[in-house]
């Protein structure tokens, strides 16, 4: 326990019926077994925010999922070494519990499902980015239901010139897994709108095409002889799989991790191909309303606690940074942006 002063209320984003958010006062949720509480210094947003409040809508619940802070208080029977005082980046399921959420002042969270940030590198702006979309990347790419892949500096890399095709490369999830990928050894082919191929190609991206050139597949198809066996799709969406089928090898070979399964139709068309599904919360531990996959959790902290840390040291790039104003109470503005498209290759964080 920590001799720092925690107040018994902090402020919260609460969503409320009408789907909107509000800033309310909370007591200070009680840390329990492998439990540390965090005050929070940035949050990062996600669509996954807006889709809460606006979709799933659980109206009293804390909304959020990224955060990075200062740990000022430690439940029993931690998994991993974390102390008070730590500085930590983490996230969680927001928009399902009234305790537990990441916009918010103070946030507790499972211990394991932190990391923390070395001395010396990202703000807390940037590491309050890595929580989603690097964690959904490292279960899609490395997770016993996603394409099992070599990760970063494992004994058996792929064989040299294997092509990865990481659709939607300047999304934020995109932007690392285009890291990950070339950290575990492949060849990075992507695709975003023109104007971001520099970013990507900055990410480590070794091609990028324009999703909306008509000629797209055939240059995919033709820059790579037609040998992509493994995508991974950031967008996930109906109007994505036409161009990744038309884009990958014939052969009976190909394996692509998504973030929504698609319809029926679509994978009837191939049906050699094996469609592994990414939702990441199943490896977040015990959440309301959420299936708990201690396997996907193992493989989640593993890579947090002993490849994470060093990638960061070693240069890893955090998302595009575009800052709000007006902390917490600002949030909806935020949240109106990702839904209505505007964010392209940038991360919306707020300072606390
Ligand atoms: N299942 C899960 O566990 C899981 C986990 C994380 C995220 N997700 C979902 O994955 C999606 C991406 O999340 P994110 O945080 O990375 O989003 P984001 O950063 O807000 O995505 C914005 C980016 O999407 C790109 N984009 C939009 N439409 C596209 C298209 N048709 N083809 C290619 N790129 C397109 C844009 O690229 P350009 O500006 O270059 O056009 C833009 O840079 C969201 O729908 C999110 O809810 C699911």
């Amino acid at each position: 326990m920590s001799n720092f002063e925690i107040p018994k209320t902090h402020r919260a984003v609460i969503v409320q019926a009408d789907t909107t958010v509000k800033t309310e006062e909370r007591l200070i949720p009680t840390v329990g077994e492998n439990e540390i509480l965090v005050k929070v210094s940035a949050i990062a947003i996600n669509p996954t925010d807006w889709k809460h409040a606006r979709r799933n809508t659980s109206p009293g619940t804390i909304l959020g999922c990224d955060f990075a802070g200062v740990v000022v208080q430690v439940g029993p029977n931690l998994r991993v070494p974390v102390k008070v005082g730590n500085k930590v980046a983490a996230s969680l399921r927001g928009g399902v519990d009234k305790e537990r959420g990441g916009f918010a002042e103070y946030v507790k969270v499972y211990a394991d499902l932190a990391w923390i940030i070395p001395e010396g590198t990202y703000t807390f702006e940037e590491a309050a980015t890595i929580g989603i979309p690097l964690y959904t990347s490292v279960i899609a790419l490395y997770g016993p239901n996603g394409l099992e892949l070599p990760q970063p500096g494992d004994v058996n890399p792929p064989a040299a010139g294997t092509w990865l095709f990481v659709y939607g490369g300047s999304s934020s999830v995109g932007q690392y897994a285009i890291q990950l990928a070339k950290l575990s050894g492949y060849k990075v082919i992507t695709t975003a709108s023109k104007r971001n191929h520099k970013l990507v190609k900055s990410f480590g991206a070794d091609l990028a095409f324009d999703y909306n050139d008509p000629d797209v597949v055939k240059n995919i198809k033709e820059a790579t002889n037609g040998s992509i066996r493994l995508v991974y799709d950031t967008i996930s969406e109906d109007y994505t799989y036409p161009l990744i089928l038309g884009s990958i090898t014939e052969e009976k070979s190909a394996k692509i991790s998504v973030l929504h399964k698609p319809d029926p139709e679509t994978v009837e068309k191939r049906q050699d191909i094996r469609w592994l599904e990414t939702f990441i919360y199943t490896a977040y531990g015990p959440t309301v309303n959420t299936k708990n996959n201690e396997e996907e959790r193992a493989v989640l902290s593993k890579f947090l606690w002993e490849k994470l840390p060093g990638l960061v040291r070693g240069g890893l790039k955090p998302n595009v940074i575009k800052e709000f104003d007006g902390g917490l109470d600002n949030v909806g503005v935020a949240l109106d942006y990702l839904a209505q498209g505007k964010a392209s290759g940038e991360k919306i964080v707020y300072t606390l």
